[in-house]
């Protein structure tokens, strides 16, 4: 009731879409649900210092200062004031509080690996702590659920990185209790060759992205093939839940390909247009393929709104699918670099 001040930290994953979601309607309500894989090392580390304003200091509508690897970011302030103003009607005390947020990733800054979700994710389960420390009685599942409903008002794939190992975000009819609102873990069992999925990041293009994601989801309004795709999405949703379930990793190559090549096939047929992937991105992709052809592995690859490739396989071929990089796809990555990573279990309070 009377608590005023404290500090919490919590560490927040990043994830990656197997079903994209690109579209939305107002308040960041998506134009189709998605899926995805929980990230385990690229994470975001924030810690909120909370303090009462007095009633002198109040005439700004929200009073916070920000560190991000330890030096002031004025830069990212307008988005954290914005995000402030969007929550401020579900978490009333954000006025009444001065914030002091410092943040840091684990991977490599400017690497053009997306820090929105982890960052807005840590950012909303601080802001949890500190509703929890003010009215006890809340419980866990509810702390997560408004956590993630939060981060969404961030940036909208962020509500999906509270919980692990796989998390679905909009309404759909496989998963009734999914949501518009909130990511849900995925409660059905799945398959022990999706276990311990791994997750290599080949760091293609570190350079800024050429489209934000804001702009990329207002292109999918008046897009020639936009409700088609919003379709497609519930149906890859429905065939990839199915494919988790009983092991189909052939099936989910083909689906997780495929979801990839649309969200880019969205990009290149939008007004503005857009290519974001780079000649080493098809080179990558293609080495991907003749790989499999050759040996038969289950590698294949996903893409997010960059020209970065996110490989994706089982954990019984961590060693040949990490020679298999070492020796022919480093080559195509910016300084040599790219980041080891696996399904996560979700965030974790320090
Ligand atoms: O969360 P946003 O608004 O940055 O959108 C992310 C969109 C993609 O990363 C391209 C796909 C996804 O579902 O994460």
């Amino acid at each position: 009731e009377n608590q005023i001040e404290g500090t919490v930290t919590w560490k927040s994953p990043s994830n990656i879409a197997l079903v994209k979601y690109w579209g939305k309607k107002e308040n960041q309500i998506p134009a189709n649900p998605s899926i995805s894989f929980t990230l385990d090392h690229c994470a975001t580390t924030t810690t909120l210092a909370y303090v009462k304003r007095n009633k002198e200091q109040q005439q700004e509508r929200f009073s916070f200062d920000l560190l991000f690897e330890g030096s002031p970011k004025p830069e990212f302030k307008p988005k954290i004031g914005k995000f402030f103003e969007r929550v401020e009607k579900y978490i009333p005390f954000v006025k009444d509080y001065h914030f002091s947020i410092d943040t840091s990733n684990s991977f490599p800054h400017s690497s053009g690996i997306a820090s929105s979700a982890s960052g807005m994710s840590a950012l909303a389960l601080c802001l949890m702590s500190v509703e929890k420390a003010l009215n006890e009685k809340i419980t866990n599942d509810y702390f997560n659920q408004k956590a993630s409903f939060l981060a969404r008002l961030g940036s909208g794939s962020a509500c999906r990185s509270i919980e692990g190992e796989m998390v679905v975000w909009g309404q759909n009819e496989d998963v009734k209790e999914a949501s518009d609102l909130y990511g849900v873990k995925l409660s059905q069992e799945i398959h022990s060759v999706f276990k311990n999925y791994q997750d290599t990041i080949l760091l293609v293009d570190k350079g800024q992205k050429q489209v934000s994601s804001t702009v990329g989801h207002d292109l999918m309004h008046g897009h020639p093939f936009a409700e088609m795709r919003f379709k497609q999405a519930e149906t890859n949703l429905s065939k990839l839940i199915k494919i988790l379930q009983n092991g189909d990793q052939k099936g989910f190559i083909e689906l997780v390909e495929s979801e990839a090549l649309t969200l880019h096939a969205m990009m290149m047929t939008s007004l503005p247009y857009f290519i974001l992937m780079k000649p080493h991105t098809l080179q990558i992709i293609n080495k991907i393929w003749e790989y499999r052809s050759a040996t038969g592995s289950n590698l294949c690859f996903t893409l997010d709104a960059g020209a970065n490739v996110h490989l994706l396989y089982p954990e019984n071929e961590k060693d040949t699918v990490l020679t298999f990089i070492k020796n022919e796809l480093v080559a195509y990555c910016e300084n040599g670099q790219y980041i080891c990573d696996q399904i996560g279990l979700g965030a974790s309070l320090m």
